[in-house]
C-alpha cells in the first residue's frame, strides 16, 4: 500500500480545538499534504494553525466562506494571505470575489467561490428572495465566478459533471460529501466516492469525518488514496 499523499486529497480538521487538530495531523503523517480550518477552529487559533501546518510543508484550504462588502473582503483576504494558506473560499458573488481576487494579488493564494450552500434547496432560496432554483443558481454563479477571476468553486460531485460540460476543464472544482463505499454518510444527503467524484470533473476532495473520526486516520487515509489512485489526475 503507498504511503504517499495525493495532493488531490483534503482533510477537513473539523474537531473543536487545535490541539484536536494537530494530534490528527500527527496521527495521519505522511498519507495526507492537505488539511482544511473552518470555521469552528477560526475564532480559536485557526490562523495559527494555518502557520504551524505551512511550517510543517503542508497545504491549508481556508474554509472561511467570506461575506461581506468589498472593502472588507479585500482588507480580509489580504491580512489571510500572511497565514501562507493555498486556498481561500468566499461566497461566489461577484463583488465579494472580485474583491478576493483584488485582496490575494501578489500571493499564491487561490479563491474559491462557493456558489449555492448545499444546505438550501429550491423552497429556501425562494423564501429567501431568490428568482432561481439551486441547479440554475449554482451555475450562473460558476459562470460568475470565472468571469471574476477566481481560480475554481466548491460543488458536489452530482454538479461537478454538468459543471465541466458547460464550463470546461480550467478550474478547480473542489468536491465535499465525500464516503468511501460502505462509510457512514453522516448528515451529508448526496455524496459521492472518491473516485466517483474524480470521475465526475472534482480536482479536490474534501473528506472529514471518514478520516477525522476513524479509528485509525492514517489507515483511512491511506484507503482514500489508494482508491483515488485509479483515477489519474
Ligand atoms: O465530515 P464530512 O466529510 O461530511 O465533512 C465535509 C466537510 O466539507 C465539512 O468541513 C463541511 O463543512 C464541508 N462542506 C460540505 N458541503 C459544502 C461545503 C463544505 O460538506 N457544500
Amino acid at each position: 500500500m503507498s504511503h504517499t499523499a495525493d495532493p488531490r486529497l483534503i482533510v477537513a480538521l473539523d474537531v473543536p480545538t487545535t490541539d484536536q487538530a494537530w494530534s490528527i495531523t500527527q496521527a495521519v503523517g505522511d498519507a495526507v499534504s492537505f488539511y482544511k480550518i473552518g470555521l469552528q477552529l477560526l475564532p480559536v487559533g485557526g490562523m495559527d494553525l494555518c502557520r504551524r501546518l505551512k511550517g510543517a510543508g503542508k497545504d491549508v484550504f481556508l474554509d472561511f466562506k467570506l461575506h461581506d462588502i468589498p472593502a472588507t473582503v479585500e482588507k480580509a483576504t489580504r491580512s489571510i494571505t500572511a497565514g501562507g494558506a493555498d486556498l481561500l473560499t468566499v461566497h461566489a458573488e461577484p463583488p465579494v470575489m472580485r474583491a478576493a481576487v483584488a485582496g490575494r494579488e501578489g500571493s499564491k493564494l487561490r479563491i474559491l467561490g462557493v456558489t449555492v450552500l448545499t444546505s438550501y434547496d429550491d423552497a429556501m432560496l425562494a423564501e429567501m428572495g431568490y428568482a432561481y432554483g439551486a441547479r440554475d443558481l449554482v451555475l450562473r454563479r460558476v459562470e460568475q465566478a470565472l468571469e471574476a477571476g477566481v481560480d475554481g468553486v466548491v460543488a458536489s460531485a452530482h454538479e461537478a459533471t454538468e459543471i465541466r460540460q458547460r464550463f470546461g476543464d480550467d478550474f478547480l472544482i473542489v468536491t465535499p460529501g465525500i464516503r468511501p463505499a460502505g462509510a457512514d454518510i453522516g448528515d451529508q444527503k448526496r455524496v459521492a466516492t472518491p473516485a466517483a467524484a474524480l470521475a465526475q470533473g472534482a480536482t479536490h476532495l474534501v473528506v472529514g469525518r471518514p478520516v477525522n473520526a476513524a479509528e485509525d486516520p492514517a489507515a483511512a487515509a491511506r484507503a482514500i488514496v489508494e482508491e483515488m489512485a485509479g483515477v489519474p489526475a
